[in-house]
């Protein structure tokens, strides 16, 4: 159990595609998993990749709490997602505000799928499917990415919707968002 270093963009890592995971139920696999939510808590994200504390394998979490501090803010449930795919569901896309723990103090207004159908394995190796949209969606294609080596920044199409996070605070342009 342990808070890991998360990388930062610039790290060659976070531009890897990550491998697999083949074997279930093992401690290795357990022990990555309690890192990442250990990590993920420390630093108040909303959602980690593995690649981001270094392990190239194909394992995301999630979770969006009902949180007093962000009373407008959807609940996500808490979610370990392994080997994941995405089916989009529909193409209408929806520009949001996001930001990463691999990016810290920092923003921007990425376009997603709104609709999708996701599929992949819990800890204990059963395949799990469930549709969803909006900031769920959004969290999902988020952390998917982190696993094909693409950061958020790399989606952004307007890049004056890219700015450090007080700044677009104080000028009233992003309340708060999840870093994921
Ligand atoms: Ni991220």
């Amino acid at each position: 159990m342990a808070v890991r270093q998360v990388l930062r963009m610039g790290h060659p890592l976070l531009l890897q595609r990550a491998l697999p995971v083949v074997e279930f139920n093992t401690a290795a696999l357990d022990i990555l998993i309690q890192d990442m939510f250990d990590t993920m808590a420390e630093l108040n994200g909303a959602g980690l990749a593995a690649p981001q504390i270094a392990e190239g394998f194909r394992v995301v979490i999630f979770s969006i709490d009902n949180n007093p501090r962000y009373p407008d803010a959807e609940r996500v449930p808490s979610t370990i997602l392994i080997n994941p795919e995405i089916e989009i569901l529909s193409s209408e896309e929806q520009l949001g505000w996001e930001g990463c723990l691999s990016v810290p103090g920092m923003r921007g207004q990425v376009p997603r799928h709104q609709h999708i159908r996701y599929r992949g394995f819990d800890a204990a190796g059963n395949l799990f499917e469930r549709e969803v949209s909006g900031i769920h969606a959004r969290v999902v294609q988020h952390e998917c990415d982190h696993l094909d080596g693409v950061l958020y920044p790399q989606r952004i199409r307007d890049m004056s919707e890219f700015g450090f996070t007080d700044v677009l605070t104080e000028q009233g342009r992003v309340k708060k968002v999840a870093k994921a």
